[in-house]
Order: C-alpha cells, then sequence, then structure tokens
C-alpha cells in the first residue's frame, strides 16, 4: 500500500503531538542497561561462575584505533583482543566520564570490570602513577570520587559490576612504611580504603581489595602483616556484604601455576613460598582466613603470557618481551580463585621513559623497561604488538 503525502503528514503530526499515553508511560521506568530488573549479587558464591567478564567499548576503541595502524593480518588478530573482557579504570574524578558511556548496552549475563583507582597521594612508592589529589585530599576523594561511582552504579542497579579496590594502596603500607611519601599517605589510604568499601557496598557489586602479588606481600615476613593489613580495611568498612575477597597480580606479570616458578632460583627465593600467583593465592587466602577476612580471589593474567622478560621479580614498567596471557575465566582450578581475569588493559602504558617527566620513575628506565613508553595509561602502540606477537594462548 502506498501512502498519500497527506497521510504522512498526518501520521507525523500525531507523532509529534502525541498525547499522555505513550510507551513510555505504559511501561514502568527501569534502570538502564544490563538485566530487566536490578541485579542482587552473592558474595557468598563465585559470580564468575555465572557472568563473564564485559570487553567494555572504551577499550575496544582503543585497540580499533590501534588496529588501523598495522597490516591487515595482525589487524585482524589485534581486533580479536577487543573481544576480551577487561576492567575499566576510573583513574581521575574527570575519567568517571569514561563510564557510563560503556555502560550501554551490557548483556544481562556479563559482568562490568571497573578499578577505583585515585587515593589521595595515590603511588607513594613510586612516580608513574602519582594522581591528581594530594595527601590530605580525603574530603575531595569521598565525595567527588567515591560519592560519584557509588552514584553512578546505583543508577544502573540492572548491570552486575566486579571492583578492584585501589591497586597497590595497602600493600604499599605494607612493605614501604619507610618512604616517606607512604607514610604521610597511610591515614589517608586507610581512611579512603574503608570508605570505598563501605560507600560502595551496593547489591549490584562484589568487591575485591588489590592485594599486590606473590613477588610483593608473598614473602613470609609479608604474608601476616599483609593480611592483617587488609582484614583491617574490611573490618573498617563494617564487613561488608558485597565484599568477596583479594585481586591479585594486577597490572603484573607473574605466572599462574609454572613450575618451580619464575624466580624459584633467585638466591632470595627461600625466603618466599608464593612462587607463583596460584602459591600466593593460596597462601595469602590462608592468612586472611585467619586474619578473619573473606579470601577468594581474582588473578589479572593479562599480561601473563611469556615468562622471562624481567631481570628481577619487583620490575613492574612497560616490560620487554611479554605477551598477552590467559583469557578471563572461572575455570581456575583453585577453589579459592574465582576467576582468571583482564584488569590491566594491555597496550596501556605503565608509565613514561622520558626522564624529564615530573612522573619519570627510575624503573621505567631499566634495561628491560620498554622504550621510549609514555604516561601510565596512555596508549602505547609499540607495547600492544609486543603483547599481541607473544600472546599465549595466541590469537
Ligand atoms: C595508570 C592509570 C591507568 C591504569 C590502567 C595505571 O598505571 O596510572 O592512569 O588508568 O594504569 O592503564
Amino acid at each position: 500500500m502506498q501512502l498519500s503525502f497527506a497521510t504522512l503528514i498526518a501520521f507525523a503530526a500525531g507523532a509529534i503531538g502525541a498525547p499522555a499515553t505513550t510507551i513510555e508511560n505504559v511501561v514502568p521506568r527501569q534502570a538502564p542497561g544490563g538485566c530487566s530488573s536490578p541485579v542482587q549479587l552473592d558474595a557468598k558464591t563465585n559470580v564468575w561462575t555465572s557472568y563473564t567478564l564485559h570487553p567494555n567499548s572504551f577499550y575496544r576503541a582503543e585497540v580499533e584505533a590501534a588496529a588501523a595502524s598495522m597490516s591487515s593480518s595482525d589487524a585482524a588478530k589485534a581486533l580479536k583482543v577487543a573481544d576480551i573482557g577487561t576492567f575499566l579504570w576510573a583513574d581521575t574524578i574527570a575519567n568517571i566520564d569514561r563510564v557510563e558511556p560503556a555502560l550501554q548496552g551490557v548483556p544481562c549475563n556479563h559482568i562490568f570490570g571497573l578499578v577505583v583507582y585515585d587515593l589521595p597521594g595515590r603511588d607513594c612508592a613510586a612516580k608513574a602513577s602519582n594522581g591528581e589529589l594530594p595527601v590530605g585530599a580525603i574530603n575531595r576523594y569521598k565525595t567527588e570520587y567515591i560519592d560519584k561511582l557509588a552514584a553512578l552504579i546505583k543508577k544502573y542497579s540492572n548491570t552486575a559490576f566486579a571492583l578492584v579496590i585501589e591497586p597497590d594502596s595497602l600493600p604499599n603500607l605494607v612493605t614501604n612504611s619507610n618512604v616517606a611519601a607512604c607514610q604521610q599517605s597511610a591515614s589517608g589510604y586507610r581512611e579512603g580504603v574503608a570508605y570505598a568499601l563501605k560507600t560502595l557496598n551496593l547489591p549490584n557489586v562484589v568487591q575485591y581489595i588489590d592485594a599486590g602479588h606473590g613477588g610483593w606481600l608473598g614473602w613470609n615476613d609479608n604474608l601476616q602483616p599483609g593480611a592483617r593489613e587488609l582484614a583491617n580495611a574490611y573490618k573498617n568498612a563494617g564487613s561488608p556484604s558485597q565484599f568477596r575477597g583479594f585481586a591479585t597480580n594486577v597490572a603484573g606479570w607473574n605466572q599462574w601455576d609454572a613450575e618451580p616458578g619464575e624466580f624459584a632460583s633467585a638466591p632470595d627465593a627461600q625466603w618466599n613460598k608464593a612462587q607463583n600467583e596460584k602459591k600466593y593465592v593460596e597462601l595469602f587466602g590462608a592468612a586472611l582466613a585467619s586474619a578473619g577476612m573473606p579470601n577468594h580471589a581474582i588473578v589479572d593474567t593479562g599480561r601473563s603470557g611469556k615468562p622471562g622478560g624481567r631481570l628481577e621479580w619487583g620490575d613492574w614498567c612497560n616490560v620487554v618481551n611479554t605477551g598477552f596471557g590467559k583469557r578471563p575465566s572461572s575455570s581456575t582450578g583453585s577453589t579459592l580463585a574465582d576467576a582468571f581475569v583482564w584488569v590491566k588493559p594491555g597496550g596501556e602504558s605503565d608509565g613514561t621513559s622520558d626522564t624529564t617527566a615530573v612522573r619519570y620513575d627510575s624503573f621505567c628506565g631499566k634495561s628491560d623497561a620498554f622504550k621510549p613508553s609514555p604516561e601510565a595509561g596512555q596508549w602505547h602502540q609499540a607495547f600492544f604488538e609486543q603483547l599481541l606477537k607473544n600472546a599465549n594462548p595466541a590469537f
């Protein structure tokens, strides 16, 4: 049937001047995105067995831009990386604005990974990721950062969220208490982390607090103090119901279950039984249970595909000869490890190699650090291509 021009005009006019009974008024108002009703996560269970880590659109855009400058066969491989679930980092107050666009169209069986990372005096033992908030700006952290994230997560109550809380912060208080900046940051870190846990204790959230990695809190002498520090944060937050445990190897390079372990023949290896992340999860998990904290873990395997790049265990900056690692999965073979996840978006830099930059850290100048490298968080095309080339499993 052909409609006459006059009929079309009449339809259009009807649509524009539509009375109150539009679909919008008939269908009950829903929270945007995700599922058709509010999500309630049970943090006493492993939610990763029923949810897939969401491949977020922010990382997808980064990867697509990267692929655009590559040869067509490499680009085809690169584009597959965009389909891997990866966390999004809210690393400044302004970058909270990156989160909402990425929340559009998250399927109901996906869980959105979000890193909370903006403590006052951030990255107290290094320079590369020094943040925007100075020591003492705890009220700004609470009201301009955590409260805003909480409002967003409440607005998207139909979407499931997994949170990694403040990478490196409490581990720094355990092992770097001799560093003046860490001494100055300590009370703000403790107050800020507890506030984050308490305020973000929302039904659609499951929380993991950062616990460094086996080469950090895994040393015999660090296990108990580390567990106490994390457990105190959990208790100071009022033992939140949505708290599940700890995140390990965030932005790290450690292998999951390599035997005997990449640094097992180092001269000091006898003092550390956590020679791979699986052992670390088990040892630190046990220490946490004794300290009275829920002790299930997620492990960042995103850049652990190829060992051998680091000169020393503690080297963390854009390590050469590394590759993308195990894909996100809840099949870990360990009852304490809920899932392998990708937390650090592979291709974003760990820190600048420009020795004149304010945030230049000497670790980014070591011979096992890729050069040149841009500022932390900036896209690093050559490093992305390295991770792709050495990926295991391959893309
Ligand atoms: C940087 C952040 C960035 C994150 C993820 C950190 O090292 O300091 O700015 O968002 O890595 O790439």
